[in-house]
């Protein structure tokens, strides 16, 4: 197991994201924008209206509307928004009367969001920073989170898991895509093993500990050629009436984005 610093690595983690953010051409060792948008199937008439820059830092793993889709009034949080391209589609699904909150702690990231939303007026769209381990958001607000490729990257991931049920209404559902756990030699060099994404059961068994039912956890290929990027979905409910006593203590390492 490589050791990691948890503040150094998501000062890392930051790094890494705001080129994504700010220079989204440079090449990376994960896919991005346009070309991993049609990869993972996003439909053409998600992505009209949506600013081209919007678009080219997008860096998700999987789609969360192909596995679950929003209906219109509900209110999401997108966990881990990024330049925004999932909060801005959710937008337009979930229609006028609702609502959606990306959070996200990387401030290059944040700043094309918000640009991205001012670009279509889009008011029901904000973006706050934030760790995933303490989001900026009430408890019981959101009808449905979602997350695409962000859980792997948070060094507390039982915080991460407590925050999205805690935001959750009794009755919510979360979306979640990431990476399956990395078997590759070179991947554990490149990357701390906290970065190596998750074994399905493993994903299971965090998901149960938080306090969520109906859990459904799979694999879904995405690259054939990049096997090492397979992704993990995890969809599940928070039951209706929650039970205080399946909550695990909460567990804070920061407070600060
Ligand atoms: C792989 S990108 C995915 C972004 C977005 N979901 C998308 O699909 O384009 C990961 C994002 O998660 C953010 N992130 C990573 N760890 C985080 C944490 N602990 N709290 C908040 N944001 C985090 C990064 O700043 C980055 O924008």
């Amino acid at each position: 197991m490589v050791a990691v610093d948890l503040e150094q690595m998501r000062q890392a983690v930051k790094e890494e994201y705001a080129e994504v953010a700010e220079n989204p051409e440079k090449g990376f060792h994960f896919h991005t924008g346009q070309a991993l948008a049609e990869m993972l199937e996003y439909e053409p008439c998600w992505l009209e209206g949506i600013a081209a820059e919007n678009v080219a830092s997008f860096a998700g793993v999987g789609n969360p509307f192909i596995f679950g889709a929003l209906k219109p009034g509900e209110f999401v949080v997108d966990a881990g928004s990024g330049a925004g391209l999932d909060s801005l589609i959710a937008g337009r699904m979930v229609g006028p009367s609702a609502h959606v909150i990306g959070i996200d702690m990387t401030q290059a990231m944040l700043d094309k969001a918000r640009r991205g939303a001012a670009a279509m007026d889009d008011r029901r769209v904000e973006f706050r920073q934030g760790f995933l381990e303490d989001m900026p958001v009430e408890d019981g607000w959101a009808d449905v989170v979602i997350s695409n490729g962000v859980i792997n990257l948070c060094p507390d991931k039982a915080a991460a898991w407590h925050e999205i049920f805690r935001i959750l209404k009794p009755g919510g559902r979360v979306v979640i895509l990431d990476l399956v756990k990395h078997r590759f030699e070179e991947a554990r060099e490149m990357y701390a093993d906290e970065w190596l994404g998750f074994a399905e059961a493993e994903l299971e068994s965090m998901l149960e500990k938080a306090g969520f039912a109906n859990i459904e956890v799979g694999i879904v290929d995405r690259d054939a050629e990049a096997p090492q990027f397979q992704t993990l979905l995890a969809t599940a409910e928070k039951p209706a009436e929650e039970s205080q006593s399946s909550r695990p203590a909460s567990i804070k390492i920061g407070t600060s984005a």
